[in-house]
């Protein structure tokens, strides 16, 4: 494998689990950011949950070091020059992140391999803001959250997907103790394709008054051995998130299970996204017992 450095775009919980996995696993990171409070941020977060993992003995204290040791953070793309693979993970936005890739294009040496961690946008209309002899060079690398402990990466290819560029951007994701799965470029992939109606069906089920919030999360807990139920993990996710990528789903499939309930809509205008904002299904006032919120 000729991948040594590896740039990170975006140090947000995706970004820096991404640089942070990648700097253990031995490569050189560089988390590209567009103020210094963001990189010190995600540094920071970087180093707390590397501290917590070097406490469970998951990893050793010298580990730890060594990874923070092989973690860098700047503002200037440019320093991304001689990265052998760099991987976006900045706002789900079609147009900033192919703005993004237009000016990567013109920075990274040839070679350079672009990946996405896009869980709803097109892989292929991304890769096209980039030049002719980049879009073999491009792939998608959705990781999951939190990355450091979740075991998956989906690596998708487009039509034009080199592959060579497919293989090593698997090897690459193995190193990192991942475990890989192969998709093609459809929107919402093989976990969001399945995830997404999912959560969705356990808010219509909500909304029409089939159970409690609190009774629909354990049936899929307890009856189906899942860590979290569904309604918690929509609010794990974020309101707005899932909403933001059922709506892209639901525009290119069609397909009525892909829509967005009016209960999550209006959770969404009222500000209730999930953990993130302290509200959502739960209130987590007291984040370890989130109560019930009461929604209608
Ligand atoms: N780094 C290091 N340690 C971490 C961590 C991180 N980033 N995040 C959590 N931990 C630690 C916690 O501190 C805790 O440590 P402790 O035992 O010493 O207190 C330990 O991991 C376990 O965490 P919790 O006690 O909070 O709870 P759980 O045992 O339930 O584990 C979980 C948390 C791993 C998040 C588990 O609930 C889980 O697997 N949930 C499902 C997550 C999931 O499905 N993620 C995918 C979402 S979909 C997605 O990302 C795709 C997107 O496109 C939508």
């Amino acid at each position: 494998m000729t991948i040594k450095r590896i740039g990170v775009l975006g140090a947000g919980l995706m970004g820096s689990g991404i640089a942070q996995v990648a700097a253990t696993g031995g490569y050189e990171v560089r988390i590209v950011e567009v103020s210094d409070d963001l990189i010190k941020k995600g540094l920071s977060g970087i180093e707390k949950s590397l501290a917590k993992l070097a406490e469970k003995g998951s990893i050793t204290a010298e580990q730890k070091d060594a990874a923070v040791a092989r973690l860098g953070g700047t503002t200037k793309m440019e320093e991304l020059a001689g990265a052998d693979l760099v991987i976006e993970a900045i706002v789900e936005n079609l147009e900033t992140k192919r703005g993004a890739y237009a000016r990567l294009d013109a920075i990274c040496k040839p070679e350079t391999i672009f990946a996405s961690n896009t869980s709803s946008l097109s892989i292929t209309e991304l890769m096209t803001a980039t030049g002719a002899g980049r879009r073999r060079r491009f792939l998608g690398m959705h990781f999951f959250n939190p990355v450091p402990l979740m075991k998956l990466v989906e690596v998708v290819r487009t039509i034009l997907t080199d592959d060579d560029v497919y293989a090593e951007a698997i090897a690459l994701a193995e190193s990192l103790g991942k475990t890989v799965v192969k998709a093609h470029d459809r929107t919402g992939f093989i976990v969001n394709r399945l995830l997404i109606p999912f959560m969705l069906d356990a808010i219509r089920a909500l909304e029409e008054g089939l159970a409690s919030i609190e009774d629909i999360d354990n049936a899929m807990k307890l009856g189906c051995n899942h860590p979290m139920g569904p309604l918690a993990l929509a609010d794990f996710v974020g309101l707005d998130t899932t909403c933001y990528i059922a709506d892209i789903m639901f525009d290119d499939f069609k397909e009525k299970r892909f829509a967005p309930p009016p209960l999550l809509k209006r959770m969404v205008q009222a500000g209730l996204l999930g953990r993130k904002s302290g509200r959502g299904f739960y209130d987590y006032a007291d984040p370890k017992n989130p109560k019930p919120t009461k929604l209608m």
